[in-house]
């Protein structure tokens, strides 16, 4: 009886002796698992990964890092630690696939001077606020212009002002910069304000050239210093510019949205804002007072709106401009599928499906520019794990759409401006997976319907009227393709001419 007990007892020991050892086993290999983050180099105390990053070019820096670390790895910016996702299909598959874990909008201390205390509307907005904005922004913009009629006349007639401008100088070198600027600008000015403004309007322009100026205030050293080191460059000179920038064209969109809000009629929108203000007015009336339709809400989203719309598709617009100069031989096929198609007829939105080369060339220039480097700076909602690698809640993520839109296993030729990469064997266009100049998933850019359409007008239109070439003097191989420093890669200051094609086809 005794002996049996004993057996009893060893065989209970043993059995629990094992089940402790499995469960040891199981919690060190999941909790192994559970915080194996993803690699990178290994950080300084306090100054990070600073010593590997080219401040002015960071999307680069990352882009070589991507190259030992893998698609997914961790940098320290300072003490900040970072995640970077790289690659088409990594970056579609986090952006897509975990749309809400990794759709959060990161607040760096320069967003923050962007954004300010409020962080609402669209750009810097989050939660509900965000969601809600967001959803009646892209019905405004739908109602107001994307993808329609009435965006299509708009843009229209706005590229006969542009055309004057351009005409006026006569052939003569050039730089088209302002004038590019203000004429995209009208186009979401109509679809925000519901009216466009004179060039020569001086609040106008004030306000187009200071969210120019932010982009390159953002983007210079000094504030990827304040980013990482807020405590000690937060007196930077730049950053004292920018926060005057800002704060300026927040008044001015205040006092822009005040005198619309006199001449509200509620039965007659003219554009977002009175929508807004309409809507705002209705909620009140029902006496719903919590809503999210309040007029720092609006200021917020307006700027965001003109900001966004502004220096993205101007930018893209100058890129196709100068590389049409460097490489005539690629200008002179986009002339003449135009001449042959349409001849001298103004272009239309519906044309883009008979001009596969225009359309091409635009892709391209979109792919080959890559305006928005590192997208804007996204975070993680939750904690998740991805590709196998822990990531906590509130970790900055950065989109790099460089290594997308020069991924070396998407591209034929990534470096190289090359239309082919759009067009197929019988000269027919074709999409590309690894396009993603708009980002991709909840934060995709609202606007990619809108920008789409006044890059395929103003490009065909333009190119159509003028033929674009280098300053007298300069060959086109000497036009420079370094971009300046921005958060946009927007070209260096440069002059074109803009010679008439009536007078070339005349001589
Ligand atoms: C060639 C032109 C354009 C390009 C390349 C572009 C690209 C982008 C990119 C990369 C983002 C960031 C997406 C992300 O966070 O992952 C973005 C966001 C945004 N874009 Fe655009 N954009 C362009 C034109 C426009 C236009 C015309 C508008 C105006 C309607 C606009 C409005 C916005 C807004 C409001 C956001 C913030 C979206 C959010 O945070 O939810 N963009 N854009």
């Amino acid at each position: 009886m005794m002996m049996l007990e004993d057996l009893f007892q060893s065989y209970v020991s043993v059995a629990l002796m094992v089940g402790l050892i499995c469960i040891l086993i199981s919690f060190l290999s999941r909790s192994k698992d559970e915080t194996r983050e993803p690699p990178g180099p290994k950080p300084l105390p306090l100054l990070g990964n600073l010593l590997q990053m080219d401040l002015k070019r960071i999307d680069c820096s990352l882009v070589d890092l991507s190259k030992k670390y893998g698609s997914v790895f961790t940098v320290y910016l300072g003490s900040q630690k970072v995640v970077i996702l790289a690659g088409n299909k990594t970056v579609k598959e986090a952006l897509v696939n975990y749309a809400v874990e990794f759709g959060e909008r990161y607040i760096s201390p320069s967003s923050h001077d962007f954004s300010g205390e409020q962080r609402n509307g669209i750009l810097f907005g989050n939660g509900e606020s965000w969601k809600e904005m967001r959803r009646f922004a892209v019905s405004n913009l739908r109602d107001f212009g994307m993808g329609k009629k009435a965006a299509e006349d708009k843009i229209i007639e706005e590229i006969q002002y542009l055309i004057d401008v351009f005409e006026r100088h006569e052939g003569q070198p050039f730089s088209n910069a302002k004038s590019i600027n203000y004429a995209v600008s009208n186009i979401i000015s109509s679809i925000v304000f519901g009216s466009r403004f004179e060039y020569s309007d001086e609040e106008f322009k004030l306000m187009v050239t200071r969210a120019n100026e932010n982009l390159q205030l953002a983007g210079s050293s000094s504030m990827q210093l304040f980013n990482m080191f807020p405590w000690i460059f937060r007196w930077a000179r730049n950053r004292m510019r920018l926060k005057r920038n800002v704060a300026e064209n927040r008044n001015q969109m205040k006092r822009l949205i005040g005198r619309l809000q006199e001449t509200l009629n509620v039965e007659m929108c003219r554009g977002y804002v009175d929508s807004f203000l309409a809507h705002k007015q209705k909620l009140e009336d029902l006496k719903i007072t919590d809503s999210h339709y309040n007029l720092d809400n609006l200021v917020s989203t307006a700027v965001s709106l003109f900001a966004a719309g502004t220096d993205t598709t101007g930018t893209t617009l100058r890129w196709v401009l100068l590389l049409m100069a460097k490489y005539p031989q690629i200008q002179d096929q986009v002339q003449a599928e135009l001449s042959r198609v349409v001849g001298d007829r103004q272009v239309r939105a519906e044309d883009r499906k008979i001009l596969p080369f225009a359309d091409a060339v635009i892709h391209e220039t979109q792919r080959f520019a890559n305006i928005f480097p590192i997208a804007l700076r996204h975070q993680t909602s939750t904690d998740v794990t991805f590709q196998g690698y822990f990531i906590r809640k509130g970790t900055p993520v950065f989109p790099l759409l460089t290594s997308v839109l020069w991924d070396e296993s998407e591209w034929e030729s990534p470096r190289t401006f090359n239309p082919a990469h759009f067009l197929d064997k019988d000269r027919k266009f074709v999409k590309r997976d690894a396009f993603m100049p708009f980002s991709a998933g909840r934060r995709a850019c609202p606007g990619e319907g809108l920008a789409k359409m006044e890059l395929f007008l103003f490009f065909t239109s333009l190119v159509q009227r003028f033929r674009f070439t280098p300053p007298p003097g300069v060959k086109e191989e000497d036009l420079d393709l370094t971009p300046a420093v921005a958060v946009t890669r927007m070209p260096s200051p440069h002059e074109l001419c803009a010679i008439s094609r009536e007078g070339i086809q005349n001589e």
